[in-house]
């Protein structure tokens, strides 16, 4: 007789261990990067917190993680910067030795612009720091991730590397490249014990967005995007991140997990076509 539940082992608690990992997070001193770090830092990770402009914050994010157990460093610099990211990567290898874990999360919306009524600068930096940042860092990682025969890199892509989203070509652009950009390294390291994915966050509620959230009108058009009744949290996405960059995602390389309470089921069919 097969017995009913035979296949669950009373006591046996699964969760996630990240101790002895050094990872990076860019942008992480606000939003989805800072939500990221905390939750890497809870796994037993050493994060370093990576800012552009805001210093002080990130050094709140650090001593957060340092308060409740945690051990972070923070790391200034600019991602779309080549050298600033070289230096940045050199500053790791002192304080904290070999990066295991990488989180390509610095980025930028842009301005809402029509292309051609629009400003080339604009779009140029739009592609440098959410295109050429993550190229740049994960170019370093991969440098030392090729010596020590391991480590993860996660690159937080968008809903848009699938969605248009008129007035944000850069945006877009940059998005989908960072998913082919994922895909194409994974396959190129993918014998050196390195992984590469992407989160594809949706509409998660942060500083990013605010403008849409917090206004009702936009923040009632906003949720008809989505399937589910409600944005999503920065721990959402934290919790995919953190997943992702441990050993049960050990054989997931080169593709995106989408988080974004189905906002690419095309919710207006809920309601019949
Ligand atoms: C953007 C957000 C936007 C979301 C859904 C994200 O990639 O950064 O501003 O709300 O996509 O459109």
């Amino acid at each position: 007789m097969v017995e009913e539940n035979a296949n669950k082992v009373p006591g046996v608690r699964v969760g996630i261990d990240l101790r002895g990992k050094v990872a990076l997070v860019t942008g992480s001193s606000s939003g989805l990067g800072m939500e990221i770090a905390k939750y890497l830092a809870k796994a037993g990770a050493t994060v370093a917190i990576h800012y552009h402009s805001e210093k002080q914050q990130a050094d709140q994010v650090a001593a957060n993680i340092v308060g409740n157990g945690g051990k972070a460093v923070v790391f200034g610099g600019d991602v779309s910067n080549k050298s600033e990211v070289e230096s940045i990567f050199n500053s790791i290898d002192e304080e904290l030795g070999s990066i295991d874990i990488l989180v390509n999360n610095a980025g930028i919306d842009g301005k809402r612009e029509l292309c051609g009524d629009d400003n080339t600068e604009d779009w140029e930096k739009v592609i440098a720091i959410n295109l050429m940042g993550p190229y740049y860092c994960a170019r370093e990682a991969v440098k030392r991730m090729k010596k020590s025969g391991h480590g993860v890199i996660i690159n937080i892509t968008s809903v848009h590397e699938y969605l248009p989203w008129s007035g944000y070509t850069a945006y877009c652009s940059a998005k989908a490249g960072l998913s082919m950009f994922t895909k194409t390294l994974a396959q190129e390291v993918s014998d050196f014990g390195i992984r590469v994915v992407a989160v594809a966050p949706g509409a998660i509620k942060t500083p990013i967005n605010k403008a849409v959230w917090g206004n009702p009108d936009t923040y009632k058009d906003l949720l008809e995007k989505i399937a589910m009744p409600r944005m999503g949290e920065p721990i959402d996405i934290a919790e995919a991140v953190t997943f992702l960059a441990s050993d049960m995602a050990s054989y997931i390389t080169g593709t995106t997990l989408v988080v974004d309470g189905g906002m690419l089921l095309y919710p207006a069919f809920k309601h019949g076509g």
